[in-house]
């Protein structure tokens, strides 16, 4: 099988299924990619499939669904996975980080109640495998502020941090988790002050974090922007365009590292949304270059070919 992408088309689990895990995110652990994503079929929420070279993916697991188990962690969560019609509710852009004093796998979630767009609350659920079926424990807001579009960073001390849109989308805010992950500990950053930027995506190089983001236009995809900082915690860049005027026809769902035997490339995933045909959402997979501090730039490419052992992603006309 060829080890080729091709970018924006459907792409397929082993099994020959369609493979849905938009809005997500890939965890690299012992050797395996695990990447989990939202699936909105049927009663499902959150898939995760795995490969061991980025481009064959076996369907794993359906890890969250309106049966999975609940299970409260903290005083006054809404531990509901349906919403008070009988619907499901909406999960969007899950991201999976592993804890390593709880050994959980810790997934946290945009929350929505599936009649409206109000509840903009954070959702946590943990699993002691990385594929098993997750137990939920709840949605919440961050210390009462909105949380919508989400994502996790985990910093190589072990640090992990929360990143949502807040204020009807107009900040983004970065929020320290504390130590088992599964609660907010403290708001750490208030970003770009009104500028509605969401699809948060993190990534760390040479000890610089870096931060792509989408502007808030919906499903349509729009210009991607990024920032960096020296610490999470401390004065992040203004913005800086990134990608063409719809960051080719993409929003930004994760940015995977990937550390081969002699290089470590930083591979952009974004969501080629199918709008009111969700279900005909692709990705793309696009090399990130990164040749100084502060800089990062991403081209198009209609193809991808992958050597996760190598570590490289190289782009094809
Ligand atoms: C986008 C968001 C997506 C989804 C969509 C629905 O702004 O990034 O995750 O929520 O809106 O319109």
């Amino acid at each position: 099988m060829s080890d080729i992408l091709k970018n924006g088309e459907k792409w397929f689990d082993t099994e020959g299924n369609v493979l849905h895990a938009h809005g997500g995110y890939i965890l690299f652990q012992d050797g395996v990619y695990y990447w989990y994503g939202e699936n909105r079929l049927n009663n499902i929420y959150v898939s995760c499939y795995a490969s061991t070279d980025l481009v064959h993916w076996e369907f794993r697991n359906h890890i969250l669904t309106t049966d999975s188990a609940v299970q409260g962690t903290r005083v006054r969560a809404d531990l509901s996975l349906k919403n008070e019609k009988g619907g499901k509710v909406n999960l969007e852009r899950p991201k999976v980080i592993y804890n390593k004093k709880t050994k959980k796998y810790v997934l946290w979630i945009h929350y929505e109640n599936g009649i409206n767009y109000h509840c903009a609350a954070a959702a946590v659920a943990t699993c002691d495998t990385p594929d098993g079926d997750f137990v939920y424990h709840g949605s919440f807001r961050p210390y009462g502020y909105m949380s919508r579009d989400c994502t996790l960073f985990q910093d190589e001390d072990g640090s992990a941090y929360f990143i949502s849109a807040a204020r009807e989308n107009a900040d983004i805010h970065i929020y320290k988790l504390q130590e088992d992950y599964l609660n907010i500990a403290r708001l750490v950053n208030r970003l770009w002050q009104g500028e509605y930027r969401e699809a948060p995506a993190v990534m760390k190089k040479d000890g610089v974090y870096y931060m792509m983001t989408s502007f808030c236009t919906g499903w349509a995809p729009n210009q991607g922007k990024y920032a960096y900082a020296d610490s999470m915690e401390g004065e992040w860049s203004m913005l800086y365009k990134i990608g063409d005027k719809t960051t080719y026809n993409s929003q930004p769902a994760f940015i995977l590292p990937i550390t081969g035997q002699t290089e470590t490339q930083y591979l952009y995933v974004g969501d080629r949304w199918g709008g009111e045909a969700y279900h005909e959402s692709s990705y793309i997979f696009l090399p990130l270059k990164n040749h100084q501090k502060g800089e990062l730039s991403l081209e198009w490419y209609p193809e991808i070919e992958m050597d996760a052992a190598k570590g490289s992603i190289t782009g094809k006309e």
